[in-house]
């Protein structure tokens, strides 16, 4: 069946459209409209220009999805749509789309959790992934541990108790002048720098799969001011290479007793800090340790993107999961 599926959690407006049956997961087109440019004036995400900017994408970008995919609505067998967590007035515009347009078309609607997509983007990357396993969703909001017990349900085993992973390395980023989304650059100049240049406090918290990233965030940060002001010359190589080696380490000494607690041998990375190369290569290692296997979605699919809906979308379709026209976005 074709999935028409929407994503406007945050700065991207994406609609895509997937073929999915039973050993079939291919996207047939994942248009991205993308606002980068235009919160990079400000530095970070402006919640009400991002609202404006969707619903200025959004009629735009369903049409071309569905042109690339030479599909028509008629063919349409289920809309998918990101309703939370997330920006409240960036997730309302595709949700009342895609409300519109199941209701108008007679199309059964879908709500999709952003985090559950994020997961589900490695189903398309990975055409014989199926649950249950360990997925791990690092983005610019979460950083959680899940046991993924099927394909429609999870439950949070670790998480982050303050600030994301991917928040971190915007931030740090931002303050040594990078280009914004500071996550990609920073993973860019760590390939240049010493890792143990820098020593940071860690971010893992002892006996538990839980994390914690504001201390090392300010730490960074301070060290940055610090060495600024003593008119010392600051390597960002090494404060980004240091940085995320320490982020790198924390993530990797819960995999261990993760693995352990969930009993899985298969680790499944998610989220836009998963295109990561430091931290895909980290979990890769310490997977072997333990004889998991390793799962990462391919770099297209590591963002925000629709096709991810789509995916996640097929399977509560299957679980008899439906919306109707009382649809609300939930922020958290
Ligand atoms: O999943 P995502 O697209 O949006 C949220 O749901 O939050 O994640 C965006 C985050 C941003 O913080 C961005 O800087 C980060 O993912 N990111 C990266 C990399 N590419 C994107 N962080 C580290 N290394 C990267 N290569
Ligand atoms: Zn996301």
């Amino acid at each position: 069946m074709y999935i028409l599926a929407f994503e406007s959690s945050c700065d991207e407006t994406a609609c895509s459209v997937c073929e999915m049956a039973e050993g079939k997961r291919i996207v047939k087109s994942n248009i991205i409209a993308s606002q980068v440019d235009t919160h990079a004036l400000y530095g970070g995400v402006v919640p009400e220009i991002a609202s404006r900017a969707h619903i200025e994408a959004i009629s735009k970008i369903t049409y071309e999805a569905l042109e690339v995919a030479g599909v028509s609505l008629d063919e349409i067998g289920a809309i998918a749509v990101t309703n939370g967590p997330g920006l409240i007035g960036a997730l309302l515009v595709a949700v009342n789309f895609a409300k519109s347009l199941a209701f108008a078309y007679k199309i059964p609607l879908v709500p999709v959790d952003h985090i559950k997509g994020h997961i589900a983007a490695n189903y398309i990357t990975h055409k014989d992934l199926e649950p249950p396993f360990l997925a791990l969703v690092v983005s610019g909001g979460h950083t959680s541990f899940f046991d993924v017990k099927s394909y429609t349900e999870l439950e949070e085993i670790g998480s982050t108790l303050d600030d994301a992973a991917g928040e971190c390395f915007d931030k740090i980023g931002r303050v040594m002048g990078l280009d914004y989304p500071g996550g990609h650059a920073m993973d860019l100049l760590a390939r240049e720098g010493d890792k143990g240049a820098i020593k940071f406090p860690s971010p893992s918290i002892n006996d538990s799969l839980n994390l914690s990233f504001s201390g090392l965030k300010t730490a960074v940060i301070n060290y940055i001011n610090t060495t600024r002001q003593r008119g010392e010359e600051l390597s960002c190589a090494d404060v980004a290479s240091s940085f995320t080696k320490t982020v790198v380490d924390a993530i990797r000494s819960k995999i261990g007793s993760a693995l352990s607690k969930t009993g899985y041998d298969k680790v499944v990375l998610a989220g836009g800090v998963s295109a990561n190369s430091h931290l895909r290569a980290g979990i890769l290692e310490e997977c072997g340790k333990f004889g998991a296997e390793f799962y990462a979605p391919e770099l297209c699919l590591c963002g925000d993107n629709a096709v991810m809906i789509g995916a996640q979308g097929y399977y509560e379709f299957l679980d008899g999961k439906r919306a109707d026209e009382s649809l609300n976005a939930y922020p958290s």
